[in-house]
């Protein structure tokens, strides 16, 4: 069983759209529907915010259900520059940019871990799906949606590093201690690297998909909540269609 994680509720109520609902658990204020979507058997759930919560969602959701691999989204922060709003970053690798340790340990590694950053599965058939949802991107959006987004050509798929911390980036300074401390990083959020070392630690193979909402800037709090109304559930709704068909 597969197990669908999201970070933002208009994702998962896309999801739950299409859900055949065989069974819903209620525990710790989050609800797990169980179900078949695409013809595949998943249970569904909302993060909620941060790296706790994702924690402990994702912890309940494994140890609650027989889950073969979870597949997590959510819209991020742009931090390389290469990235415009619209544009989907597949995770390769999750680093933790908060956690500091030091001196006990070097900072950004994971106390008891020894380990900095956590890979994810391979990620060929993600990157074939995400591909064939970006070939009929125009079919999923009216041009007016996407002028508002300033989307104006079909965006682009990257695949990288992804960073995570218990901070909604939104400033150039803050972007740049992030890319000091990890330069390789593509996209800031709240949730991935903390799912990451759940699944990490229980042995379930991971996956990632992050929408650029924002450019981690003094917009990114206006950006954000408009795009994920309007924008976010959409592409994970075709994404994860063309995945698990
Ligand atoms: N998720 C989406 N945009 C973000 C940002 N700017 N910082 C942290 N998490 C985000």
């Amino acid at each position: 069983m597969i197990g669908l994680v999201s970070a933002m509720p208009e994702e998962m109520q896309s999801l739950l759209n299409e859900l055949q609902i065989s069974k819903t658990l209620e525990k710790g204020k989050r609800t797990y529907y169980q179900g078949t979507i695409f013809n595949q058997d998943v249970v569904l759930v909302f993060s909620r915010w941060g790296k706790v919560a994702a924690a402990a969602t994702v912890t309940q959701l494994i140890n609650s259900f027989a889950i073969s691999e979870i597949i997590f989204s959510g819209v991020a922060g742009a931090i390389d520059s290469k990235l415009n709003i619209g544009d989907i970053v597949l995770g390769t690798e999750l680093i933790q940019h908060d956690i500091d340790a030091s001196p006990l340990y070097p900072s950004l590694e994971i106390p008891l871990l020894g380990i900095t950053s956590f890979k994810t599965k391979n990620t060929t058939n993600l990157e074939i799906a995400t591909q064939q949802f970006l070939k009929n991107y125009n079919y999923y959006f009216n041009k007016k949606t996407l002028e508002n987004f300033d989307i104006n050509k079909t965006p682009k798929l990257e695949k990288g590093t992804i960073v995570s911390g218990d901070q909604f980036v939104n400033s150039s300074e803050k972007i740049k201690e992030i890319q000091k401390l990890v330069p390789q990083s593509l996209c800031v959020e709240m949730e991935g690297a903390a799912v990451a070392q759940v699944c990490y630690e229980y042995e379930i193979p991971f996956q990632i998909i992050r929408i650029i909402s924002d450019k981690a800037d003094d917009n990114s709090h206006i950006d954000f909540p408009k795009f994920a109304n309007e924008v976010a559930g959409k592409y994970t709704l075709g994404i994860l269609e063309k995945y698990l068909s």
